[in-house]
């Protein structure tokens, strides 16, 4: 469903991705694990074109967006929540699914709050006055709002309680019977749980690719991820 080969980017001189090549498939969950700045974010931003590759090409449902503009590709269903959440904080709850709706060609509020029935509580709320989970929800029910067909998640359980954390994995568990998730994810067990194929990136490139199972039988983690 969304292939990406061998992009290269960087930022101003600054190279930070040399030749990444991956893929999410129909019904996966894919995860891209790596240490901090190894260039996880920068690999959605640039499927996103909010950094512009230098090379190689990006197809999303059988097209090539590699260089369409960023609101073009949201609207062709390919969901995106930042690292920062990105929610606008003076806006109510139900104003911010509402700007969601606006964007979108095929808008689904009502799944968004079947699958975060706390949100329909909170409608009237500002987006500041809600917990960092709460935000969480948010964010991620805008981009199903959106009526995403595939949605990138960019470290969702960062910063959350372990208990709002296994909430958050249930979510994800049941988002993913709808549609394939590209998540960035620094949290080990999360990851073995949810991921269908795991990415290890290792200084802007893909170093390990696998099942958790493969992931766990080679010295992959022990070799990349510690310190
Ligand atoms: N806007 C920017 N301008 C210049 N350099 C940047 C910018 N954003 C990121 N970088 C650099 O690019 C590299 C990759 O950053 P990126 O945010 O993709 O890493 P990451 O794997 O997501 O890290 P983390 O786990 O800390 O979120 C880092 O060296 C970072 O300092
Ligand atoms: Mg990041």
């Amino acid at each position: 469903m969304l292939q990406v080969e061998d992009i290269h980017a960087s930022y101003g001189a600054g190279a930070v991705l040399f030749g990444v090549s991956l893929e999410v498939k129909k019904d996966e969950v894919v995860c891209l694990l790596g240490r901090n700045g190894v260039g996880k974010s920068t690999i959605l931003k640039t499927i996103m074109n909010l950094v512009t590759p230098g090379s190689g090409h990006i197809r999303f449902k059988g097209e090539e967006i590699t260089g369409k503009r960023t609101d073009k590709i949201a609207k062709r269903g390919l969901g995106y929540v930042p690292e920062d959440r990105d929610i606008f904080s003076t806006l109510t709850v139900l104003d911010n699914l509402k700007m969601a709706e606006v964007a979108s060609k095929k808008p689904n509020r009502e799944k968004a709050l079947e699958y975060f029935p706390i949100l329909r509580t909170l409608l009237d709320q500002e987006g500041e006055s809600l917990s960092g989970g709460e935000q969480q929800m948010l964010a991620i029910a805008r981009a199903v709002t959106a009526g995403s067909d595939l949605m990138m998640l960019d470290e969702p359980s960062e910063g959350l309680a372990p208990v709002i954390r296994e909430d958050l994995k249930e979510v994800l568990t049941e988002l993913a019977k709808e549609m394939p998730i590209l998540l960035v994810e620094q949290n080990l067990q999360m990851t073995l749980d949810l991921a269908n194929r795991i990415y290890i990136i290792v200084n802007g490139g893909v170093a390990f690719v696998g099942t958790p199972q493969e992931m766990e039988e080679s010295k992959a983690v022990e070799k990349y991820l510690m310190l």
